[in-house]
């Protein structure tokens, strides 16, 4: 079944982990897909993940783009209207974490990871809904996570910019759903990425899994299939939610 054929997303960093395969899940439902990177060395990964989802049978383009740049937003967003014709879904998907206890946390860390996590989703959201209003319909979809709802120590920042992310979904849900401008967060629990490698093998990560439900950690592909659902007609009732994708972690 071809959940979103026809349609245009954004994706923003895609060039691995949960963004790349968000990026293979919709061009594998007939989504045309243009997607951000923001590093030189990420440009190789970048063109080759842009040639999977064309041999997908769907538009792909791969944009070197900071989502912590307004004026870069801006520049993408006109570019890919160009290109593309129009936004029907934005996953705002970019991040970073900068852990530090707050004795040793400087300004500088925190506005970095603030900036990065939750003025990227403004700016994002700011530029597609423009093309959303005027077609009268839109998903954006943002990734927060389960440290924006339940905080953790040496992580401050990253859960601050977290919960700031579900404000802003839950607003722009509000301010939009009259336009047919649907707006969803997902909660991941932890997923295995290159954000989490150091929670990979031996008995920490046991130690993890032990207060899992399910047992395990995500895939990126697990996150990747609920994006999928809010992205999708699925999910037409839905907005201003935050999914959970934990493995019953926060229960
Ligand atoms: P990752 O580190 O593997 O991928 C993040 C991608 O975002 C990288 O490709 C990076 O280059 C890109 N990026 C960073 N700053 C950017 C910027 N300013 N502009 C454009 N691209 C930028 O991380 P992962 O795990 O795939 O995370 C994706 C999202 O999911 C993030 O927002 C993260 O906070 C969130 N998340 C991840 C969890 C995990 O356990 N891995 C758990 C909960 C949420």
């Amino acid at each position: 079944m071809n959940l979103l054929q026809g349609k245009t997303a954004i994706v923003t960093g895609a060039a691995r982990g949960i963004g790349e395969a968000v990026a293979l899940k919709f061009a594998a439902h007939g989504c045309n897909v243009a997607f951000t990177y923001i590093s030189d060395s990420s440009k190789e990964k970048a063109e080759a993940l842009e040639q999977k989802l064309i041999a997908l049978g769907v538009k792909a383009k791969a944009y070197q783009s900071n989502a912590a740049n307004f004026a870069a937003c801006e520049s993408f967003v006109n570019d890919v209207l160009k290109e593309f014709g129009n936004v029907d879904i934005c996953v705002n998907n970019a991040g970073i974490s900068k852990d530090n206890l707050l004795l040793r946390m400087t300004p500088e860390q925190w506005n970095e990871v603030i900036n990065v996590n939750l003025n990227s989703v403004f700016y994002m959201t700011k530029q597609v809904i423009k093309p959303m209003m005027k077609a009268r319909t839109g998903s954006i979809i943002n990734m927060s996570s389960i440290i924006g709802e339940i905080g953790n120590a040496g992580q401050s920042s990253y859960a601050a910019s977290k919960a700031g992310v579900i404000g802003f979904t839950k607003s722009v849900a509000k301010e939009l759903g009259s336009r047919n401008i649907r707006c969803n967060a997902i909660a991941p629990g932890f997923v295995e990425t290159d954000m989490t490698s150091y929670l990979k093998d031996g008995e920490g990560a046991d130690k993890y899994k032990a207060g899992i439900p399910l047992g395990r950690f995500a895939s990126a592909e697990d996150i990747a299939n609920v994006t999928l659902f809010l992205a999708s007609d699925l999910s037409s009732y839905v907005t201003g939610q935050t999914i959970s994708a934990c493995g019953g972690l926060n229960i």
